[in-house]
């Protein structure tokens, strides 16, 4: 409570933009499309219903570059084959209240959704539950251009920055992680090469967007798995980053490799990744993002707070409380309640959340 003022102050970002509060909600993919990448009814209104409720961020998760490494077939996919005009709605009608609206840009590499895709990652692998062959060199030389372009027709249609997906076990946290990156050649073996289709699709991105346009990637503090990306690794991408032109650097965790965890799933109290978050501020002078576990404006207030976390990243408190935001500054209490899934099988809690955003669209 004694910290309150800290999260509805704005915050300017190296870019120039200013945000009105310290409350993002983090990237969803929301399965809300209409099977050809572009927006519905159903999912402007989930974003304007967002925007109401007084959040500074909200990030679409999942928008494509292409169709060809979708995520799921509810994906938006944003390239020259769009119609823009349908963005452009979406665009404005989730910027309403002064909310800055996002598209997280991703490719889901070796996670691809198989029935509509042949998914590829930085290695071929045969595992129980993951097959995919490996991306060529020219494919891989391709890719910063590709996130250039959705991020410069994002930017046509009116969207207010864009947020590129190095995290959660897609394709370029994947290039992060020895599990799935066994390459040889510069994009594998030490991190510096790892790191760098990120560091390439940054660069192409911004000479895309020009000096004034929030670029914001999503990092794992680790693969949380033997042998995965790890705290250290992660370290070394966040002062890499501080070198680079973006604008917030947003931390969570998890992956979907066979075995792994999902952080939605996190049964823990509290954010998790905070301790990760204090470590990575030694590093950047860059905002920080934290993402993953707050359920309560007492923690959120702490994190800004403690002078670690510039802005708090929410994806399930929004999804049961949108006005959240506006209810924690009028000092309207209780917390939204947290349903309890004892033995919920894999993905079911990540499912039951998606259907509360089908919900709230209709
Ligand atoms: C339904 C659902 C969909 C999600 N989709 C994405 C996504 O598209 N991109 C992403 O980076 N994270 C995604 N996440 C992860 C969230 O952004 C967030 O990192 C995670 O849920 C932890 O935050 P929380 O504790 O506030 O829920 C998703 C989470 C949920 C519950």
């Amino acid at each position: 409570m004694q910290h309150r003022g800290t999260l509805f102050e704005p915050l300017q970002l190296p870019c120039g933009v200013t945000l009105k509060n310290r409350i993002a909600k983090s990237a969803m993919s929301d399965s809300l499309g209409d099977g050809t990448g572009h927006p519905t009814a159903e999912q402007i209104r989930l974003y304007q219903r967002w925007a109401a409720g007084g959040l500074a961020v909200s990030i679409i998760g999942e928008v494509q570059l292409t169709s060809g490494y979708a995520e799921n077939p509810g994906n938006l996919v944003l390239n020259e084959a769009s119609d823009l005009y349908r963005f452009r709605e979406l665009a404005r009608h989730g910027s309403e209240n002064d909310t800055n609206l996002w598209l997280q840009l991703g490719h889901a590499g070796a996670l691809a959704y198989a029935p509509t895709s042949r998914p590829k990652g930085p290695s071929a692998l045969d595992l129980p539950g993951l097959h995919c062959a490996e991306i060529s060199l020219d494919e891989l030389r391709q890719l910063p251009s590709e996130f250039a372009r959705t991020a410069r027709l994002a930017q046509q249609a009116g969207f207010g920055g864009v947020q590129i997906h190095a995290a959660r076990g897609f394709l370029l946290s994947q290039f992060l992680s020895p599990l799935f990156n066994k390459r040889n050649d510069e994009y594998g073996g030490a991190i510096a090469n790892r790191m760098r289709p990120l560091l390439e699709a940054i660069d192409a991105t911004r000479a895309a967007v020009g000096p004034d346009f929030p670029i914001a990637v999503k990092l794992n503090s680790s693969d949380q798995l033997e042998g995965g990306f790890d705290a250290e690794d992660a370290l070394k991408v966040v002062a890499a980053l501080d070198r680079s032109s973006v604008d917030l650097i947003d931390i969570s965790g998890g992956t979907y490799f066979p075995g792994a965890k999902s952080a939605s799933d996190g049964k823990g109290r509290g954010p998790y990744f905070l301790e990760f978050a204090k470590r990575a501020r030694a590093e950047t002078t860059k905002p920080v993002m934290l993402t993953g576990g707050f359920k309560t404006r007492a923690q959120a207030e702490d994190a800004v707070a403690s002078g670690a976390v510039d802005i708090v990243g929410l994806a399930r408190a929004l999804v049961l409380e949108p006005s959240l935001p506006d209810l924690w500054k009028a000092d309207r209490i209780p917390e939204p309640l947290f349903p309890r899934f004892p033995d919920a099988p894999e993905g079911g809690i990540t499912a039951w959340y998606t259907m509360r955003l089908t919900e709230i669209g209709e």
